[in-house]
C-alpha cells in the first residue's frame, strides 16, 4: 500500500490517551495508525517532537456574510480559522437573509462554498412561529443544529441582531415560553440539538435603561446591566422547556458560575443539556476592561473572576462540553465609543486554539481535554463524528499539529479577519498550531495559508446526533 501522505513519529493525542504513532492517509481519509515503518509514501510530514490532534473545530462562528460583509466576510474568517488550526467551524445562522428555510440554507451554502478554506456546517435560525413550520426542511436541508437568540431584539425587515436596543425601538422581540416550547418540540422530533443564547430581555432592557438614566458609564453599570442571574434564569427556563418538549439543549457561551451550577445539576439528573464557553470567559475578567476597552464587550459579558473560575471548575467536571470562540467582528471605527454605543462581539477563531493551548500549558486544563473540548465532544453534539472529531481509520484526514514549545504573543497585525477586533492583544502563549490538513491537504504551515479555498459543506448524520 502506497499512502498519499505519513505523518510520522508524533505524539498522537486523542481525549484518551498520547502515543507515538505514525498516520497513513489515503484519498483524504485516515487509513491507518500505528508504525509505518517501511511503508511507502508520496509525500511526508516529520511531527517528531509535536503533538498530532483530530482537526479541530470551532462550532460558533458569526462570519457576517452575506450582508455585513464590512464587518467580516466568509473569505477572511476561514483564512483565520486556518491560520489559527481550526480545520471545521459551524457558522452560525444571523447573517442577512438569515438561514430560516430551506432556500436560505442553499443560497447560503452557495455563497460560501466557494470562499471557504475550511470545512463548515451551517446552523438553522429559530424565529419561533415565524419559521416554526420551515425548521423541518431546515433540517432536511443538511443543518446541524438550530439556533436561537434568546435575549436578543431582532430587527423587523432583515432579522438583523439589536445590540443597543432601546424600548422604544420598533423591533421583533423574542417569542414567549410557549412560543418557544413549540419550536423546541418541532426540533426534538427532527433529532436535532437546540442551542441558546441564555439571556433574559426583559431584565437586561430594563437594568440598561436603569444604568443609563443614571449616567453611568464604567464596565461596573456594564455588568449591572446585564447580571448573572438574567443568564441563570434563561438556563433555568431552557432546561425546563428542553425536558418537556424532548430536545437536546446546547447552552452557548456560558459566562457565570450560575450559569454552570444548572448544567451541572441538569446532567446529574440525566438530560441531555450540554454546554458551551468561550476563551474570553476563561481568560479575561473585568479587571482587563481599562486595558482592553470597546473590543471587551461581548454579550453576555466577560464578568468577575470569580465567574472564570467557576467556568474552568465547569470543565472540569464536565458540565461544560465543548469552546466554541463566539468570532463575531465588528468594523474597527464602530467599536470606539462608550459601553452602551459600540456593538458587542470580537474576533477569535484563530485564537481559539493558541489559547487553549497556553491553558493545556499552564496546567488548568490536559491536551487530552483540548482533544476532547475542541474536536471530539463538538463532532458528537453536532453529528458529525466519525466524520470528523476523531484520528480513526475511515474518518477525514483533518489534522492539527501543535508545537508546545512555541512561545509568542498574540498580536493582531497576525489576524486575518477583515477587522481585526482582538481582546486578547499582547498575550503571551506558550504553544501553537504548526501546520493543518483538511482531508489530507495541508492548509496551513507555521501561521502562512498554502492552498486555496478547499473547503466544503458538511451535513450531520442523523443517526449520531441521535446518539448524544
Ligand atoms: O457579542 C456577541 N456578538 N454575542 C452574540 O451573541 C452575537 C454576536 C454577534 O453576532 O455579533
Ligand atoms: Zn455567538
Amino acid at each position: 500500500m502506497v499512502f498519499d501522505l505519513i505523518i510520522q513519529n508524533g505524539s498522537i493525542v486523542t481525549p484518551q490517551s498520547t502515543s507515538r504513532n505514525d498516520i497513513g492517509i489515503i484519498a483524504g481519509k485516515i487509513a491507518v495508525v500505528g508504525n509505518l515503518d517501511g511503508s511507502e509514501a508520496k509525500e511526508r510530514y516529520n511531527a517528531a517532537g509535536k503533538y498530532v490532534f483530530s482537526g479541530f473545530i470551532d462550532e460558533h462562528v458569526h462570519s457576517r456574510d452575506p450582508g455585513l460583509t464590512r464587518k467580516e466576510d466568509f473569505t477572511h474568517s476561514t483564512m483565520s480559522a486556518a491560520a489559527g488550526g481550526v480545520t471545521t467551524i459551524l457558522e452560525m445562522p444571523n447573517s442577512i437573509p438569515p438561514v430560516k428555510d430551506a432556500a436560505s440554507f442553499h443560497a447560503r451554502a452557495h455563497v460560501l462554498e466557494s470562499k471557504a478554506y475550511v470545512d463548515f456546517g451551517l446552523w438553522g435560525m429559530v424565529l419561533g412561529d415565524y419559521n416554526r413550520k420551515d425548521l423541518p426542511e431546515l433540517a432536511e436541508a443538511g443543518v446541524i443544529g438550530f439556533k436561537f437568540f434568546w435575549g436578543y431584539a431582532l430587527d423587523k425587515k432583515t432579522f438583523a441582531l439589536i445590540y443597543n436596543f432601546s424600548a422604544s425601538d420598533d423591533v421583533r422581540m423574542p417569542p414567549d415560553e410557549g412560543e418557544i416550547y413549540d419550536a423546541f418540540q418541532v426540533i426534538g422530533q427532527l433529532h436535532k440539538p437546540v442551542a441558546i443564547h441564555a439571556e433574559n430581555s426583559h431584565v437586561i432592557t430594563r437594568l440598561t435603561i436603569h444604568e443609563l438614566a443614571a449616567g453611568n458609564v464604567d464596565y461596573a453599570s456594564f455588568l449591572r446591566s446585564r447580571p448573572s442571574y438574567s443568564e441563570a434564569m434563561t438556563i433555568q427556563s431552557g432546561i425546563f422547556l428542553a425536558k418537556a418538549a424532548g430536545v437536546h439543549l446546547h447552552i452557548v457561551h456560558i459566562s457565570s458560575g450560575e450559569g454552570v451550577e444548572l448544567i451541572k445539576e441538569a446532567r446529574r439528573k440525566g438530560l441531555p443539556i450540554t454546554g458551551e464557553t468561550c476563551p474570553h470567559y476563561l481568560v479575561l475578567s473585568d479587571e482587563d476592561y481599562p486595558r482592553v476597552t470597546g473590543n471587551m464587550k461581548i454579550y453576555p459579558p466577560v464578568r468577575e473572576k470569580h465567574h472564570q473560575n467557576q467556568l474552568w471548575e465547569g470543565i472540569q467536571c464536565g458540565a461544560i462540553q465543548t469552546i466554541g470562540s463566539d468570532h463575531a467582528p465588528h468594523e474597527e471605527k464602530e467599536k470606539k465609543g462608550d459601553i452602551w454605543s459600540v456593538p458587542a462581539g470580537a474576533c477569535g477563531v484563530q485564537t481559539l486554539v493558541p489559547l487553549m493551548l497556553n491553558a493545556a500549558a499552564q496546567g488548568r486544563v490536559s491536551l487530552n481535554q483540548v482533544a476532547a473540548l475542541l474536536s471530539e465532544n463538538p463532532a458528537r453534539i453536532w453529528g458529525m463524528y466519525g466524520q470528523k472529531g476523531t484520528l480513526l481509520a475511515g474518518a477525514d484526514a483533518d489534522i492539527t499539529i501543535v508545537d508546545m514549545n512555541v512561545n509568542r504573543t498574540l498580536r493582531k497585525e497576525e489576524l486575518f479577519s477583515k477587522n481585526k477586533i482582538n481582546p486578547f492583544e499582547g498575550m503571551n502563549v506558550q504553544g501553537t498550531p504548526i501546520a493543518a490538513f483538511v482531508r489530507g491537504i495541508q492548509i496551513m504551515e507555521n501561521g502562512k495559508l498554502i492552498s486555496g479555498p478547499i473547503g466544503r459543506l458538511i451535513k450531520p448524520s442523523t443517526s449520531c446526533q441521535a446518539q448524544w
